[in-house]
């Protein structure tokens, strides 16, 4: 989603910006654009549609110089994909902003801006703001006053960060609902919407609350809660790798993520499983009494992480006995769901800022839950600073927008998490130990799935001219059926559905014929029996069947049946090791079809609004 990167510094700072905006490419965006004040005092932006790279080819003509400044990425929600409604935006060549997020009051601000005798530039909500803040100051309030002043009247989810033109020795900003850090340097300041934007230049961050505005200057900042009182907030040294952003010689980013998911799965478990048991407060040190309590599991994400939670709940129901609802996030946040007596809220994500989940979380806040916690992989993150408990996945940064790893090390974290409550009710210690062998295995089987890679992209080849697939799965793989539609259609285009195998003759058999493809996750379970039935089904239609099964399944390739062993045996973690082919060959379908894989087009990596 969009990105916000701003600097006030004792050098030229173009070149910081540009910086900062490629690190923040990851999480989407249809334009790209830039505004600094000259050392004459001129507010000079130059704005292109496209990636960053345009931009940069546009700055390399037409330099822009200058000790303050800002730039942004946009994902367009008011107003099509043009130069016109790319930020920057300026009001009377004096206020400059970025902004990410929607104003949601933004009719009604219209209207008044026009009313005013103001003519529009752009079709953006964001360029209201500018006016606003404009208005204010030239009634003489200072820029902050302005900020906040403005802030009150805007409904919707924002981070701010805005310029004037008439005092450049500082940046304002403001967030609700959308992330937005300071970074600290040595006699320069900067805000970013992600750490990750101002890795080559601070690793010293302050994460602004909701409501919080800042001031920065060169020699420092200041921060106020949304009543204008100072506050102070924490400072967070980020372990963050600058490097992290590299593709490591990898031809994607996905292909680098797909094939780190050995290491981090390894890295996800690393001092959390000790001899045959699980470490025992490894989810924090309330953890083990507030577990005992629990009588009940309410898992709330989207999308992929979605898929991690309905995974987590064919486990937490049969190894810990406990009744577990998963919803996706703007359902949830919408309705007024019955909450059993202590209930365990658990949100699920990757970014730890999805707009949807963070409301959700605060809508579990006015409800009656024992207690919230969230399995996350950014540690500074909302999710994480808002939650009672927090476990971290160890993915490190991921930039594909397709998640990878980000999902295997959620479904390992939530294996633990089962275990974790199962120990409080009725798990023996050989059943545990059970698990944490499957546990320790499971990085060396991925690793010896990703072997199988070349077979894959030979398979992926068939499905270069379809437009439909259709992915089966039952039990734990059903899900994973779900996640292997969701990777194919994300960013190969290729309209994909999964249903759950037995589901199939209640409507799904009639859309097959010998043009469409079926993937099927085949893991030989008690399930196995029934799911080659289903196939049956299938076959008698026509349909080409692809089957990633393990060693265990004895399936039988034929002429219609493409059979995909998998070097591994059956464990309750198949459908982590089930996860990885349909990774592979979503990847590979998306190489062959020539799309952008690392960044598919209509998406975001981190949804920060609703
Ligand atoms: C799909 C994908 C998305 C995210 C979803 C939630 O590959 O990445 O479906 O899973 O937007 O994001 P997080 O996990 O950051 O809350």
């Amino acid at each position: 989603m969009c990105g916000i990167v701003g600097a006030v510094a004792q050098r030229d700072v173009d070149l910081i910006l540009l910086e900062g905006l490629r690190r923040l490419e990851y999480r989407g965006y249809d334009s790209a654009g830039m505004c600094i004040v000259s050392e004459s005092g001129a507010l000079n932006k130059v704005r292109r549609v496209g990636k960053v790279i345009e931009l940069s080819k546009a700055l390399a003509d037409q330099p822009l110089r200058g000790h303050t400044g800002l730039a942004h990425t946009r994902w367009a929600t008011h107003g099509g994909v043009t130069e016109d409604n790319a930020h920057p935006h300026v009001s009377h060549q004096r206020i400059s902003i970025v902004h990410n997020g929607i104003i949601e009051n933004f009719e009604a601000l219209r209207q008044e801006i026009v009313a005013a005798g103001i003519e529009l530039r752009s079709q953006t909500d964001s360029e209201l703001i500018a006016h606003l803040i404009y208005q204010q100051v030239s009634s003489g309030h200072s820029l902050l006053d302005a900020l906040a002043a403005t802030a009150q009247r805007l409904h919707g989810a924002y981070a701010l960060a805005v310029m004037d033109r008439d005092d450049p020795s500082t940046l304002v900003g403001t967030r609700s609902g959308s992330p937005l850090v300071v970074g600290i340097g040595l006699g320069e300041h900067f805000l970013a919407s992600d750490a990750g934007a101002l890795l080559p230049v601070t690793r010293q961050f302050v994460y602004l609350e909701e409501g919080d505005l800042v001031a920065i200057r060169t020699d420092g900042f200041e921060v106020y809660d949304r009543s204008m009182i100072p506050v102070t907030r924490e400072l967070f040294e980020s372990s963050l790798n600058a490097d992290a952003v590299d593709k490591g010689g990898y031809r994607h980013y996905m292909l680098k993520e797909i094939h780190q998911q050995p290491d981090v799965v390894a890295e996800t478990l690393e001092g959390r499983i000790i001899d045959n048991h699980l470490v025992a407060d490894c989810f924090g040190p309330e953890s083990e009494a507030l577990f005992a309590k629990v009588e009940a599991i309410h898992i709330i994400a989207c999308g992929t992480s979605y898929h991690a939670g309905l995974v987590a709940r064919y486990w937490i129901e049969a190894i810990a006995g406990l009744p577990c609802h998963v919803e996706i996030a703007s359902e949830y946040r919408y309705r007024s769901p019955a909450v059993p007596d202590n209930t365990l809220f658990v949100t699920i994500s990757q970014s730890g800022e999805t707009a949807d989940t963070l409301s959700a979380l605060r809508e579990a806040g006015r409800r009656d839950y024992l207690a919230t916690m969230t399995i996350c992989n950014v540690p500074e993150s909302s999710l994480i600073r808002e939650s009672d408990l927090a476990f971290m996945t160890r993915a490190g940064v991921e930039i594909g927008v397709a998640s990878t790893k980000a999902f295997t090390t959620q479904v390992t974290a939530l294996m633990l998490f089962t275990m974790a409550l199962a120990r409080h009710h009725g798990m023996s210690a050989a059943q545990e130990a059970d698990l944490v062998a499957e546990l320790r295995a499971l990085p060396g089987q991925i690793r010896s799935i990703l072997q199988i890679e070349t077979d894959i992209a030979r398979v992926a080849e068939d499905f270069t001219g379809k437009e439909h697939a259709l992915f089966l799965g039952r039990g734990t793989e059903f899900p994973i059926a779900m996640e292997g539609a969701l990777k194919l259609k994300e960013i190969s285009y290729i309209h994909a559905e999964a249903y759950a195998a037995g589901e199939l003759k209640h409507g799904p058999l009639a859309l097959v014929d010998d043009h469409l493809p079926v993937i099927v996750s085949a893991s030989s379970s008690e399930l196995l029996a029934k799911l080659v039935s289903n196939l049956q089904e299938v076959r008698a239609r026509g349909g080409q069947l692809y089957i990633f099964a393990d060693q265990d399944a004895d399936l039988v390739a034929s002429d219609q049946v493409h059979l995909i062993t998998l070097p591994v045996n059956h464990s309750t973690l198949s459908p982590i090791l089930q996860t990885i082919p349909l990774q592979l060959l979503a990847y590979y379908v998306a190489v062959n079809r020539g799309t952008d894989v690392d960044q598919p087009r209509n998406l975001a990596k981190s949804v920060t609004v609703e």
